[in-house]
C-alpha cells in the first residue's frame, strides 16, 4: 500500500487564519524529515483518503476551551479504527485561555480511532479572543515548536 516515502496529512480548521500559520509550520518540519505533505481543511478530506498516510497531524483553534466544532465534528465522524497503526498529533491556536485542555481533548479523540503513536500536541498562542479579528501569528518559539512537533512525527 505505501510507497517508499512516509506519507503525513496536516488537517485543520480555522476561521482568522491562525491554525493555517500553525499547520504550514508542522508541515515544514516533516518536509525537512522527507515526508511527503498534503495540507488540507477538514472539509477537503474524504475519509476514505487517510488510509495512504502514516502519519497525521490534526490543527484546532480552541474554542471554549475544546477544539472547534468542524474539527471535533471530523474526528468523530472518523471510523473508530480510522487511525489504526498511524503516528498521530494534535495542534491549537488559542487566545490566551485553554489551550492545553483543547490539546488533551484532541489526543482523546485520535486515541479513540486508534492512532498507534500519540503525541502531546503543541498549544500555540495567536489570534484574538473569540476570533473578532486577525491577531498576532505565533512567536518565532512557537513557530520552532510546532516545526519541531512535525520532526518528531517523522522520527516515530
Ligand atoms: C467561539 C470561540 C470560542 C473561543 N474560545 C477560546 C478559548 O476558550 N480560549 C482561547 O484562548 N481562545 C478562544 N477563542 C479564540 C481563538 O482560539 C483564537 O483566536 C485562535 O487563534 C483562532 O484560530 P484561527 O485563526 O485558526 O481561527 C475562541 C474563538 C471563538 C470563535
Amino acid at each position: 500500500m505505501f510507497g517508499k516515502k512516509k506519507r503525513a496529512l496536516v488537517v485543520y480548521y480555522t476561521k482568522t487564519g491562525h491554525t493555517l500559520e500553525a499547520a504550514e509550520a508542522v508541515a515544514r518540519g516533516l518536509r525537512e524529515s522527507r515526508v511527503e505533505v498534503d495540507i488540507k481543511t477538514v472539509d477537503q478530506v474524504d475519509p476514505s483518503d487517510l488510509e495512504s498516510y502514516h502519519i497525521i497531524a490534526v490543527g484546532a483553534p480552541t474554542w471554549a476551551a475544546r477544539p472547534a466544532r468542524p474539527v471535533k465534528r471530523f474526528l468523530k465522524g472518523l471510523d473508530k479504527k480510522a487511525l489504526k497503526g498511524k503516528a498521530a498529533a494534535p495542534f491549537t491556536a488559542y487566545a490566551g485561555m485553554r489551550g492545553k485542555a483543547t490539546l488533551r481533548r484532541m489526543r482523546r479523540l485520535l486515541r479513540k480511532r486508534k492512532a498507534k503513536k500519540v503525541l502531546k500536541g503543541v498549544a500555540v498562542k495567536a489570534g484574538a479572543p473569540l476570533s473578532l479579528w486577525k491577531g498576532r501569528s505565533p512567536s518565532e518559539e512557537d513557530v520552532a515548536r510546532l516545526e519541531e512537533l512535525g520532526r518528531k512525527l517523522a522520527r516515530l
